[in-house]
């Protein structure tokens, strides 16, 4: 995925850029208004048209997803509450399933933290912002069982690098039983 957004950025960029280089190449040319104007809005209709149905068929593919899977119907989640500090984690459980979705209500005893979940290769998983104040949830099902951390996203002080919780994501047999 990161691989196509990333090839996408490259060819998008690249078709700016001829576009600014075609413009400064022709900025010197003359040419009589009125033509320019009859061709731009020609072609202003064909972008107008042309979007509408897009705007239509994008429409009509993503509407029949509806209606989204409610929380009543999703599998429960599993519970998990997260409170930041200056600078540790308390988290109310350190051992989650995987394959079954966990919901974590991320919230702050002091300023604000980044609830940053990684994976064994300390690739981020999920993020969101622990704030004092509010509870924020983030929902996400692990697919892979092993060690996750949860590290600290937003600058937050001195120990700020030191905010590291270790969750353990287990395979559903081997689960324990939840309280
Ligand atoms: Cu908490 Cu950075």
């Amino acid at each position: 995925m990161q691989q196509t957004v990333w090839l996408l950025t490259v060819v998008v960029v690249a078709i700016i850029a001829l576009i600014f280089l075609f413009v400064a190449l022709n900025s010197t040319t003359r040419a009589e208004y009125p033509a320019v104007q009859a061709r731009a809005y020609r072609f202003r209709s064909v972008v107008f048209w042309g979007l509408i149905l897009a705007g239509i068929v994008i429409a009509a593919v993503t509407l029949r997803e509806l209606p989204y899977t409610s929380a009543q119907a999703a599998p429960a989640a599993q519970v998990v509450n997260a409170k930041g500090y200056q600078w540790y984690w308390e988290l109310d459980h350190d051992t989650v399933k995987a394959g079954q979705p966990v919901e974590f209500h991320v919230t702050s005893g002091d300023v604000n933290h980044g609830f940053g979940i990684y994976d064994a290769d300390t690739r981020l998983v999920a993020q969101v912002q622990a704030m004092p104040g509010y509870v924020n949830r983030l929902r996400h099902t692990f697919d892979r069982p092993g060690t996750y951390r949860i590290m600290c996203l937003e600058y937050c002080g001195l120990v700020h690098h030191g905010m590291i919780f270790e969750l353990q994501v287990v395979a559903p047999q081997n689960a324990e039983v939840e309280p």
